[in-house]
């Protein structure tokens, strides 16, 4: 007998930063499942093409401009959203940047520049900050939503060279806590994945993990996938590292 662990009764998700790539991951997936998605990411351009596949499939995904730098960006976004699928049950922040160093590689906290680390920290803190303002209320009123943040193993074990990035979400993985615990008995539950390395393309070898490689953007938003679903009300304030088992220290072992 066939049991599905995931179902979605006529679900509509907004998924920031979806043009990117564990947000088209997470697109995908959740357009399988029949949910009808806002796409969104700081420009609407980006989205769109990506998404023009699984439109010609037949999926219910339009594509939003929210650059989550924007209070008003979101609220606007949001808004719209609202008024075009009449309804939201699904958050999932993922919308994020590594910063210049994603260019410029790693930086000695001695020499962050303080505009750059304001920046980044606007971008993957405050950002879900005011995403979370701007559904919150809609959520309330309904008594159902599902918030899912994309954090990082960083936030959690720290990363040398990434001052900015690890301080942003290790904060989130405390926000993610803190508004579960304030939500729990209104329907809402509020939960965060924690990626660790993330191949594009093809999956290649990452010597700093148990499992050997780096993971795949399809992994990183099955576990999103599967906390959005309806069957995971009893599940809040959770932190999913999809990391190869980075966090269980460093690799120095072969058995
Ligand atoms: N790739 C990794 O190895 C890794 C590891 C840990 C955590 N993460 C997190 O996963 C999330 C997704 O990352 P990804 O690997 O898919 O990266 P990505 O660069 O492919 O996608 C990020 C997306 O966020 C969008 N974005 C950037 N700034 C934005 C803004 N101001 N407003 C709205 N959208 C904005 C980008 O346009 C892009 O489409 C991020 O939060 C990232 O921090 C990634």
């Amino acid at each position: 007998m066939k049991y599905d662990i995931c179902s979605f009764e006529n679900r509509v998700a907004v998924v920031t930063g979806a043009g990117g790539n564990i947000g088209l991951a997470v697109c995908r997936q959740l357009a399988g499942y029949g949910v009808r998605i806002a796409a969104c990411d700081v420009d609407a351009k980006i989205v769109e093409e990506r998404i023009a596949d699984l439109k010609a499939a037949g999926a219910d995904i339009r594509a939003y401009s929210m650059d989550v730098l924007s209070r008003k960006a979101v609220f606007d976004a949001i808004a719209a959203i609202l008024s075009d699928f009449g309804k939201i049950d699904i958050m999932i922040n993922n919308a994020g940047v590594w910063n210049h160093r994603d260019v410029i590689g790693r930086q000695r906290f001695e020499e962050m520049d303080p505009v750059e680390w304001k920046r980044l920290l606007e971008i993957d803190l405050d950002g879900v900050f005011h995403c979370c303002q701007a559904i919150l209320p809609h959520m309330i009123e309904r008594g159902y939503g599902r918030i899912i943040n994309t954090t990082s193993i960083a936030g959690e074990v720290g990363l040398p060279g990434y001052a900015d990035y690890a301080a942003a979400k290790a904060g989130l993985i405390m926000f993610t806590k803190t508004l579960a615990m304030e939500n729990a008995k209104k329907g809402i539950t509020v939960n965060c994945v924690s990626p660790g390395m993330v191949a594009r393309g093809e999956i290649v070898a990452e010597p700093g993990t148990w499992i050997g490689r780096k993971g795949g953007a399809d992994e990183m938003a099955r576990a999103m996938v599967f906390l959005a679903a309806d069957e995971s009300g009893f599940m809040t304030g959770v932190d999913i590292p999809v990391d190869g088992g980075r966090i269980l220290g460093p690799h120095n072992c072969d058995m």
